[in-house]
């Protein structure tokens, strides 16, 4: 596939200024196919040819209502004349403080700008409050692009070395190589090796991050008791859980993840679907931890947290979720993934959908069920890609990235459904009938 002449003439543009003409690594997906977006409305994104895609990446994730959402649209532009940033509280930033905590359960809430800035904001909480430097985290979880988390991230992972001793892997180069100390890692699942891993390390470790589904391998779910496991140590051992829910949150469940298995961390990260695409995250947690918060104590800050209009944005996300939005999402992408299971198990393809109907994945697999990053990457990403990349062509686009899930909104319709299952099925007919070499 490549793009069109108008598009590609944009990127041509792009990269004289910026590296790879993209504004974030993941979005260059090669000289011939880096697309340059014209506009969104609702399911659907068009590029600078015109050409019209059935959006179900959504920006990996944000759009949970669909792009240019009217109740959004209408909120942020009433707010727009009023300025943005006073360096000062405002009312709708409190409001918003208000229902975070009453949907999620949580006591207290910090706001923030990304899901990058939350995680890292969490973890010095949670240092400052145990007094310890170390975390742990999963092999494939992915918490952002600050230094404390970025490792044995991102597949593929080279040198990731055996599970049960896994050798902690920078995502590249620039972070420095004593930070690796400060982080344990474990495969996501192995309730004998996380339970090895916090008895030898607890008196160091401040916190357990973890994003409760993994959302950067599609979909994986805990096993059952796994994230229990993960908050009777964090109890026994003084550790902080933390929930990552940038992906999840406002996305799986109105509280999250955390309401779907009934399992609550001490601190939580949410961003994405807060803002349906305005740049707003959040850092909620126990009164016990947040309510430390203080000068000299544990520093937290930002000029643009809680700007009217990410704040305008997220209530209005709030109120469509407290009115049930995710009832509608959540029926589209079951639709979806019976279809998929249908149109796999109709060809004798050996594949997997799991996840979340707000948020699934399919991973090619002769495996029944994939638990962690080391199955999953042992899956067949080359055909998901193949099948992907042609579906496409046929204007329906999930990421053809195979650790994306499909990301579903409120604005995908029936019709949707249709288009995107029969774009699915033709695509991996081409696929498989194609001649091998
Ligand atoms: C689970 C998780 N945490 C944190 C982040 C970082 O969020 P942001 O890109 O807003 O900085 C991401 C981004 O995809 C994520 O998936």
């Amino acid at each position: 596939m490549k793009t069109g002449p108008k598009t590609r003439k944009m990127w041509e543009r792009a990269r004289q200024t910026m590296p790879l003409g993209v504004n974030s690594n993941f979005r260059y997906w090669g000289d011939d196919m880096t697309f340059v977006i014209k506009r969104g409305e609702g399911a659907y994104v068009w590029d600078m040819d015109a050409n019209r895609y059935i959006d179900y990446r959504l920006a990996w994730g944000p759009v949970i209502l669909g792009h240019a959402y009217p109740s959004v649209v209408e909120r942020v532009s009433d707010v727009l004349k009023d300025g943005n940033v006073f360096a000062m509280s405002n009312e709708i930033e409190i409001r918003v403080a208000e229902k975070i905590c009453a949907m999620t359960g949580m006591d207290m809430v910090r706001l923030t700008n990304t899901g990058t800035e939350a995680t890292m904001h969490a973890i010095r909480f949670a240092r400052a409050y145990t007094g310890r430097d170390k975390i742990l985290k999963f092999e494939g979880h992915y918490h952002g692009f600050q230094d404390y988390t970025l490792f044995n991230c991102q597949p593929p992972i080279p040198g990731i070395g055996y599970r049960r001793s896994p050798v902690i892997v920078p995502h590249g180069s620039g972070t420095p190589r004593i930070i690796s100390q400060l982080v344990e890692c474990v495969p996501f699942n192995d309730f004998e090796l996380l339970e090895k891993v916090v008895k030898d390390n607890w008196q160091h470790l401040a916190c357990i991050i973890l994003e409760p589904i993994m959302g950067n391998s599609p979909g994986l779910f805990p096993k059952p008791g796994y994230l229990e496991l993960i908050r009777k140590l964090c109890d026994e051992h003084g550790i902080v859980m933390i929930m990552d829910e940038v992906k999840t949150g406002f996305r799986v469940a109105n509280g999250g993840a955390q309401e779907l298995f009934g399992v609550k961390g001490d601190l939580a990260t949410y961003a994405k679907a807060l803002g349906n695409g305005f740049p707003i995250a959040a850092i909620a947690g126990c009164r016990k931890i947040m309510g430390e918060i203080d000068y000299q104590k544990i520093p937290h800050g930002g000029t643009y947290s809680g700007n009217l209009v990410s704040v305008a944005a997220a209530e209005a996300v709030l109120d469509e979720l407290e009115a049930g939005i995710l009832k509608k999402v959540h029926a589209h992408g079951k639709k979806l993934m019976a279809g998929i299971r249908e149109i796999i198990s109709r060809k004798g393809i050996p594949a997997l959908v799991q996840g979340s109907p707000g948020m699934f994945g399919i991973v090619f697999t002769e495996l029944p069920k994939v638990f962690e990053y080391r199955e999953w990457s042992s899956s067949n990403h080359g055909l998901y890609s193949e099948v992907l990349l042609r579906m496409m062509e046929k204007g329906v686009m999930p990421d053809m990235d195979s650790r994306e899930p499909w990301f579903i909104s409120a604005s995908h319709s029936d019709a949707d459904a249709g288009v995107a299952l029969q774009a699915f099925e033709d695509a991996l007919t081409e696929v498989m009938d194609k001649p091998k070499r």
